[in-house]
């Protein structure tokens, strides 16, 4: 271990972390429907922090409640949060593991609204091609309010002593639908010209910086080149990499202390995560968004028909191409060239050496994980144990994403256990141990902090 670039630690300007192995953001409907959190989550990310990981970004957390993308989502959206938010943080911290919060706003792309706000707000009134989410265009107004619902939830986040925000600019949610040139038709000062389709997220970092100072670490995850048109090829193919180095090298100089590279300019996309797509696995679930969307009826039918539902996984697979392991280097490599702050980089991640190549041969200053740490928890210290590959990687199946909608996150690669009961079993220890209010080593000591 010793001289191994993994586990330097990676210094931030305003956060050092132990290693260079990040846990990227997994969503999961763990909490309660109203947006407060519930134990399931402390112990999901207790997984993780046990694993080794150097930090730990959230899942999607709403800074507002007409931001949320389903139900059951923790939300940062008001103080009765923060010391929920406190309680995961400091779990967190028990095993030497930051903790970032994903501060989000979903805009118009949400699976499941929730009975408060039955439409989403969007820098367009346009609904969104693949489901047909539908959306009213923000007003001035809403915009304003919408800064500060994010400046709000970054001093939240900072009350409850978590380490640090990530903006969620990527993945099609309101930020990358300002950003994107294919999704932005404003005519206003939010509209037309990059400058003006940054205005947005600038305005968000500004005043993050005005409500919680210079000294909070505040990072970035973008889609840095947005492959708009991978699934339907009659829409424009939105931001490019060139596009996006740019504004990387804006939010730099307005007080961004890292970039998360990501791409695609939806969630999921074929490129990301990059995987497996199967129609059978995402028509069990999808049927919960069928009132969602205008189009998601038609897409329920189609993944249920055949030879709809192969025309549309061949679609998929020949728009993610061959690699999956790094595919976003060549766009982490390119901002890292542009910017002075680290540069993480998010797709596939599981083999030391190749991690250790992307970190010495310049391309990112650490990698996030998700799916293969669903797969693995303990991937750090296998890595730490001399392993180049867990003996049982994750297979990018993606069929822990198509089960996220209704049931527990978790790994659903049957392959990878003895039998289906074991797999269950797994899925099912996230609500497992502790009762609420008790942080589990807490709870091994009787109680006792
Ligand atoms: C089930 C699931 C939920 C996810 N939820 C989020 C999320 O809330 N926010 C986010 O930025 N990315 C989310 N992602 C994307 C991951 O953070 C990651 O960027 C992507 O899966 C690629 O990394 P991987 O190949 O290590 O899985 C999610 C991915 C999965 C599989
Ligand atoms: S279900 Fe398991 S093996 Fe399949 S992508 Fe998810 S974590 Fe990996």
């Amino acid at each position: 271990m010793p001289g191994d670039v993994l586990f330097e630690p990676l210094v931030f300007r305003n956060l050092t972390v132990k290693n260079r192995i990040i846990r990227s953001s997994i969503s999961g409907r763990f909490d309660n429907y109203d947006g407060s959190g519930n134990q399931a989550r402390v112990n999901w990310e207790l997984k993780f922090a046990r694993g080794g990981v150097g930090a730990i970004i959230t899942s999607f957390v709403p800074v507002h409640l007409r931001g949320r993308i389903l139900p059951n989502y923790a939300t940062i959206d008001r103080d009765e949060r923060i010391p929920f938010w406190r309680e995961v943080a400091n779990a967190v911290h028990e095993y030497d593991c930051r903790f970032i919060i994903q501060l989000s706003h979903g805009g118009r792309q949400r699976d499941i609204p929730g009975i408060e706000y039955p439409k989403g707000l969007s820098s367009t009134d346009k609904p969104d091609p693949l489901h047909g989410f539908e959306c009213e265009r923000m007003t001035g107004e809403q915009i304003q309010e919408t800064v500060k619902a994010f400046a709000a939830g970054a001093r939240r986040a900072r009350e409850a002593g978590a380490d640090g925000v990530e903006l969620h600019g990527s993945n099609g949610y309101l930020i990358t639908q300002f950003l994107s040139s294919a999704i932005n038709d404003r005519h206003d000062e939010y509209g037309g010209k990059l400058e003006n389709r940054a205005r947005f997220v600038l305005e968000i970092v500004r005043e993050i910086r005005k409500e919680v100072g210079d000294d909070f670490h505040l990072q970035m995850k973008i889609s840095t080149t947005e492959y708009n048109n991978a699934l339907l090829p009659w829409e424009e193919e939105g931001n490019k990499l060139g596009d996006s180095v740019r504004v990387c090298q804006w939010l730099e100089q307005a007080g961004v202390d890292a970039i998360h590279v990501s791409s695609g300019s939806s969630f999921p996309h074929p490129r990301n995560p990059a995987g497996d797509v199967n129609t059978e696995e995402m028509a069990k679930t999808y049927d919960t968004m069928i009132s969602s969307g205008e189009r998601a009826y038609r897409n329920y039918v189609a993944f249920r028909t055949w030879p709809l539902n192969k025309f549309f996984e061949k679609q998929w697979l020949d728009a993610r191409g061959d690699v999956i392991e790094g595919i976003n280097l060549p766009d982490a490599r390119a901002v890292k060239q542009a910017v002075r702050v680290p540069v993480l980089c998010t797709g596939g991640f599981q083999t030391a050496s190749v991690i250790r190549q992307a970190i010495s041969g310049g391309s990112c200053d650490a990698v996030t994980v998700a799916r293969p740490l669903i797969a693995n928890h303990d991937l750090v210290q296998l890595f730490a144990a001399g392993h180049d590959r867990p003996p049982k990687p994750c297979s990018y199946c993606n069929l822990c994403l198509f089960s996220v909608l209704e049931n527990p996150l978790g790994c659903y690669d049957e392959r990878r256990f003895t039998s289906r009961d074991e797999m269950i079993a797994e899925i099912m220890t996230v609500f497992q141990p502790a009762p609420f209010g008790q942080t589990e080593k807490a709870s091994a000591h009787g109680g006792e902090q």
